[in-house]
């Protein structure tokens, strides 16, 4: 497997449940990570509630575009609605980087969790679109927030799929996702089929509701 806990994670939205929660894992398990934000305020808040929660010091905050400067790989951790314009601003500073895109395009409406409809195909297609000059990978879009950010939760239990149309990028991100105890990283296909992977998490938040669950994937066979 790829050598990846030398490596400083920024994560974009990382003050929200996703990247709070896959930050803590990633510096738990050796590496360097930098919480983004929209306000420099917000992401050192989280950043020094991390490591506190963790114990360990290699977490720092920044904006969102200190974050992808200085970051060697990147999670896009940002609601739908702010997609776009986030990584249109960022298009230079991602230039040569590892783009992990976790966004699942999701309405809600009285019967629960659907998927919405992306002119791209899917939020990590839009994403190549917007960053020509990264190289984008779609994962952790099936992973619970709340057992991530729980860490009496000791194995997290869940296979990650890992899309993206560059070989050595999706065994990095494999890598990066086995770094954290219970995960599996398995490539799931290229970036045009990641439109079922990111709409099955309306499946799954449905599941999670009725069987009041933080219900995860595993993959049989491989
Ligand atoms: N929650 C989960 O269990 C889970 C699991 C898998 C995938 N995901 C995906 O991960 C993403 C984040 O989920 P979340 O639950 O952590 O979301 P969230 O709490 O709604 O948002 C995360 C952070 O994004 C920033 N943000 C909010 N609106 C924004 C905008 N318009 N433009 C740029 N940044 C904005 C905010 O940080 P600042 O205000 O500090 O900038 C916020 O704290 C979503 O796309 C979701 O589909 C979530």
């Amino acid at each position: 497997m790829t050598e990846v806990t030398s490596l400083t994670v920024g994560v974009f939205g990382g003050t929200g449940p996703q990247g709070r929660g896959l930050a803590l894992r990633w510096a738990k398990a050796g590496l360097k990570v930098i919480v983004g934000s929209r306000k420099l305020e917000r992401a050192e808040e989280t950043a020094a509630e991390l490591r506190a929660l963790s114990g360990v010091e290699t977490i720092s905050g920044l904006d969102n575009l200190e974050t992808a400067r200085q970051a060697d790989i990147v999670l896009v951790a940002v609601p739908w609605e702010g997609h776009r314009a986030l990584l249109e601003s960022l298009r230079e500073a991602l230039a040569g980087k590892i783009v992990i895109d976790c966004v699942n395009p999701l309405g809600f409406d009285k019967q629960g969790p659907y998927a919405l409809p992306v002119e791209e195909g899917s939020a990590a297609q839009q994403a190549l679109a917007l960053l020509p000059e990264s190289r984008v990978t779609a994962a952790f879009h099936h992973v619970s927030a709340v057992s991530l950010e729980d860490l009496s939760v000791s194995t997290m239990d869940s296979d990650v799929l890992v899309l993206g149309d560059d070989r050595e990028a999706t065994d990095l991100v494999r890598a990066l996702a086995e770094t954290i105890p219970g995960f599996r990283g398995i490539y799931g296909g290229r970036l045009r089929n990641a439109h079922q992977v990111e709409a099955f998490t309306a499946n799954l938040i449905a599941i999670n509701r009725r069987y009041k669950a933080h219900a995860g994937i595993r993959i049989t066979d491989v």
